[in-house]
């Protein structure tokens, strides 16, 4: 399958690198997206393992489209049955940038009636339960050129689930892991963060540090489609719970001079399960020395 990790622009060469270690063919990158080919099992490999992605996609049709016949009777011709069973509820969700077809509303409804459409001809049914699964599927048009993708996440892959959502100006979990592999950190060397907040940063690298996947403890849309039918989902989360490194020698610090957030920061690297690799303490900046 052709398929798609959408990721902060910017980070396009950091996501390469990941898939490239992983072992993914045909990697090409665009702006804000990287390219590659899969498998079901590569799909849930990615959702799990990989740090700076926002999104995993498949690539379901590119097209031109300038009225909403030539949408309309592109979309109908892809086979959606091949991913969507026949209780499946779909939710369409489209942007469109510099194109003909601006209205998100109308290209929404033409986009989900050739949907039920192309799923009704193979399931030889006119109505549809969409009491099963559900099937996320997201429609870009930029410049008249339309992108079809099911998204196969759900929720954003930025939401590992160690963290609540609040704090003052937390960093994205996929951000912060960026900046880790981008600076000069290795697991060998002290790193220390002295505003570090909700302890984003550390816990990115505390889980680079000990090969934590960080999907390993959320869930994904695409887990309940019955297409996935070999156990892929359970026999990479097994596969990434077998790759855990135990190391408790700690070499990360952060501090803050908020005790309520480094109060947070604790609480997210327990959930983490990374708290025996990082020292928190409450902080002004001025206060720290380093030997
Ligand atoms: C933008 S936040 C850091 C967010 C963090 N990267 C995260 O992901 O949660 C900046 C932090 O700097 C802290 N701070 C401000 N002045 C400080 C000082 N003099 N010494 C230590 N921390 C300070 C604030 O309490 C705040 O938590």
């Amino acid at each position: 399958m052709n398929c798609t990790a959408t990721c902060s622009f910017g980070l396009e060469s950091v996501l390469s690198a990941e898939l490239k270690k992983m072992e993914f063919e045909n990697i090409a990158a665009e702006n804000g997206r990287v390219n590659f080919s899969s498998d079901l099992e590569g799909i849930a490999k990615a959702n799990i393992n990989l740090r700076t992605a926002e999104r995993i996609y498949i690539e379901l049709a590119v097209f031109n489209a300038v009225t909403f016949d030539q949408l309309f009777d592109n979309t109908e011709r892809i086979p959606f049955h091949k991913y969507i069973d026949r209780y499946g509820a779909i939710v369409v969700n489209v942007s469109s940038v510099s194109s003909v077809l601006k209205s998100i509303p109308n290209c929404q409804s033409i986009v989900k009636k050739a949907i039920i459409k192309s799923l009704g001809k193979y399931y030889k049914i006119d109505t549809f339960p969409e009491t099963g699964a559900r099937y996320p599927v997201n429609v870009f048009i930029m410049k008249d050129n339309v992108r079809i993708y099911l998204d196969t996440s759900g929720s954003s892959l930025y939401k590992r689930g160690y963290r609540k959502r609040g704090g003052e100006a937390p960093l994205k979990e996929t951000l912060a892991s960026a900046i880790v592999q981008l600076s000069y950190w290795n697991k060998n060397r002290i790193l220390i963060d002295p505003f570090c907040g909700t302890g984003t940063i550390l816990i990115e690298a505390a889980m680079i540090l000990k090969n934590i996947a960080p999907g390993l403890y959320r869930d994904f849309v695409s887990e309940r489609w019955p297409v996935f039918s070999n156990n892929e989902w359970s026999k990479v989360r097994q596969f990434y719970k077998s790759v855990i490194k135990e190391d408790n020698k700690v070499r990360l610090y952060g501090s803050d001079i908020d005790s309520s957030v480094i109060a947070a920061a604790r609480h997210n690297a327990r959930k983490a399960k990374v708290s025996d690799v990082i020292n928190f303490s409450v902080r002004d900046f001025k206060d720290i020395t380093v030997p």
